[in-house]
C-alpha cells in the first residue's frame, strides 16, 4: 500500500508509521507532504529517507488553489491511500471527493465529542474524566466522517493538556499503525465503510 502522510507540526504519527514500514512485513511505502517548511516532522521523513514535499498554503491565493496543488503532488506519487497526522489545515472540498474515502484522519478526541482543532484542550475545560482518539475517514464536514478505530483515554484531574496530549499519542501512533495495516492488508474496506455510513 502506497501512502502520502499529510503533516503540520511534530510528526509522532508519521514517526511511528515510517518506523513500522521499516519492518518488510509491514506492506506499506510512504510519502511525507507537509503543509508548512518548517514542519519539525519533515526532518523524520528526511532521516528515514522517505520522500517528501511541502505544498505551503501560503504560497497559494486561496484554500482551494492550495488543495488542488496539493492533490496534484500526491496524484504524481499515484497514492492508495492518504493519511491525515496533525495536519493542521482543513482540506478542500474537492480535495475530499477526489481522495476520500481513501482518506483518513487521526484525531485526539472521542469523536463525536470534541471536534476541532482543541479537542485535548476542549476535554480538559468541559472536566471530562475520559478522552481518546478517533481514526477516521475524512468526509465533507470537519472531524464528521465514518469512525474507524477509537482509544479511549482516561483524563487525571488538573493535568496540563500538553501531557495528556502526549498520553493520547501513546495510544494514537499505535492505532495509526494497526488501522494502516488493517487497510493494506484488506480486512478493514474504507470503501464498504464509507458505503454503509451514507
Ligand atoms: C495528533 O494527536 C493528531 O491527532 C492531532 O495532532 C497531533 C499531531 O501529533 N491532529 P504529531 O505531529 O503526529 O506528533
Amino acid at each position: 500500500l502506497k501512502l502520502a502522510v499529510l503533516i503540520s507540526g511534530g510528526g509522532s504519527n508519521l514517526k511511528a508509521l515510517i518506523e513500522a514500514a521499516m519492518n518488510p512485513e509491514y506492506p506499506a511505502e510512504i510519502v511525507c507532504v507537509g503543509s508548512d517548511t518548517d514542519a519539525a516532522g519533515l526532518a523524520h521523513a528526511a532521516a528515514a529517507g522517505v520522500p517528501s514535499f511541502v505544498v505551503r498554503p501560503s504560497d497559494y491565493a486561496s484554500r482551494a488553489e492550495w488543495g488542488a496543488a496539493l492533490a496534484a503532488a500526491i496524484r504524481d506519487f499515484e497514492v492508495d491511500l492518504v493519511v491525515s497526522a496533525g495536519l493542521m489545515r482543513i482540506l478542500p472540498a474537492e480535495f475530499v471527493s477526489e481522495f476520500s474515502p481513501a482518506l483518513i484522519n487521526t484525531h485526539p478526541a472521542l469523536l463525536p465529542l470534541f471536534p476541532g482543532a482543541h479537542a485535548v484542550r476542549d476535554a480538559l475545560a468541559a472536566g471530562a474524566t475520559e478522552t481518546g482518539v478517533t481514526v477516521h475517514i475524512i468526509d465533507e464536514g470537519v472531524d464528521t466522517g465514518p469512525v474507524l478505530r477509537q482509544a479511549a483515554v482516561s483524563i487525571r484531574a488538573g493535568e496540563p493538556e500538553a501531557e495528556l496530549h502526549e498520553r493520547i499519542k501513546a495510544e494514537e501512533r499505535p492505532l495509526l499503525v494497526d488501522t494502516v495495516r488493517a487497510i493494506a492488508e484488506g480486512s478493514l474496506n474504507l470503501a464498504a465503510v464509507a458505503a454503509a455510513h451514507q
